[in-house]
């Protein structure tokens, strides 16, 4: 029976692994962002959830948010669409600009949901491999990309951390014409360069964006997506379901954009961190850090893997254990979180490679 078939396809599929919680545990796994300050964002959801009325649907709290996120990245509303996360967007536009039987292109390591959401929606994905310091042949991506349908590029990349030079991301946009170009634009709060503007010239490119990083909202599951007029066009009037965003989660997210000040300057602290944990790593033998444009790290401690990560557990902190990857042994993930959090990794990685 087809259905039965399709059923147990789908249950053969990789699945996203959702982290477990550990209570009192420093959370430096799923690159959200610690370092702004709880009490900022609970006091705007307190605010926002009295002046809620949920008996209602969602109207002008849609039209606010436009006009914050317009603000924000100084591009208007008519090329932004919105999502429940920027999750949701990308399996919106799988789902209806690719669609099954089509073929997508990534370089890899990248973002794994984006190939499980591929695969789920029967898209087959070519997955080129990144060089060893993370670079990218462009020349062959792109003669690899001439068969794809769809091509994903993540920027800065998520589990690397490193944005590919806004040359090379141009020569590949500019040599795929007609396919459709998602960058992946999580971390680019973090990074040296955003391709939105370029996007809103391109009838194929959609830059995805999203709260859940830089703007410490990955809980009210707020992402955004810039293109060109008609597609943001399609997307609000068609694509997108009606509702897609919670009154709270819009209020809540419209308001921290409105203090997008007090975010910016904690943008500068994670990045300051970031060169701060960056350097003390660097002094550890037989471990090596990769340069990040983004709010984590991407680690590769080879023989002190197990090392680590049992001091890791050991003191509570959780960070994303990837073992082997890309070439690479004894890989980690490790976000940027608070001074404290970093300190106390830090103090972990070097007490357990002495050991
Ligand atoms: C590269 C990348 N894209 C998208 C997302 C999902 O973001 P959202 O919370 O907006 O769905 C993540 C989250 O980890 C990510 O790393």
């Amino acid at each position: 029976m087809k259905l039965a078939k399709e059923i147990g396809r789908i249950s053969r599929l990789d699945r996203y692994k959702r982290p477990e919680k550990v209570k009192g545990a420093a959370k430096l796994d799923s690159n959200e962002n610690f370092a702004l300050d709880s009490e900022f964002i609970a006091k705007i959801a307190a605010e926002a959830a009295r002046g809620a009325d949920l008996r209602e649907y969602p109207l002008d709290e849609l039209g606010h948010l436009y006009g914050q996120l317009a603000k924000y990245i100084g591009i208007s509303e008519k090329y932004i669409g919105v999502g429940s996360g920027s999750d949701q967007i990308i399996e919106l536009l799988l789902a209806t600009l690719a669609g099954r039987g089509s073929r997508a292109i990534v370089f890899v390591p990248t973002f794994s949901y984006f190939i499980d959401r591929c695969e789920l929606n029967g898209i087959r994905v070519d997955e080129v491999p990144l060089g060893k310091d993370f670079e990218l042949d462009a020349r062959k991506f792109v003669r690899r990309a001439k068969k794809a349908d769809l091509v994903y590029i993540c920027s800065p990349n998520n589990p690397t951390g490193n944005q590919l030079d806004k040359k090379t991301v141009q020569y590949i946009i500019d040599s795929l014409r007609g396919k459709l170009i998602l960058v992946d634009e999580a971390y680019a709060d973090f990074a040296g360069y955003s391709l939105a503007r370029e996007a809103t010239r391109r009838d194929n490119v959609v830059v995805l964006r999203t709260l859940s990083k830089a703007f410490g909202l990955a809980g009210a599951r707020v992402g955004y997506m810039v293109t060109n007029r008609k597609l943001a066009g399609a997307f609000k009037s068609t694509i997108q379901s009606p509702y897609p965003i919670s009154t709270l989660s819009l209020t809540i997210a419209t308001r921290v954009l409105e203090r997008s000040a007090q975010v910016k300057k904690t943008i500068e602290e994670v990045k300051a961190e970031r060169k701060r944990v960056f350097d003390r790593l660097a002094q550890v033998d037989g471990i090596k850090t990769y340069r990040s444009d983004a709010n984590f790290l991407f680690i590769e401690t080879g023989k002190r893997y197990r090392a680590i990560a049992k001091e890791l557990e050991k003191e509570g902190i959780i960070v994303r254990l990837l073992g082997s990857a890309a070439g690479h042994s004894g890989c980690m993930r490790v976000a940027i979180g608070t001074r404290e959090m970093n300190d106390r990794f830090l103090s972990c990685v070097e007490r357990a490679v002495v050991a």
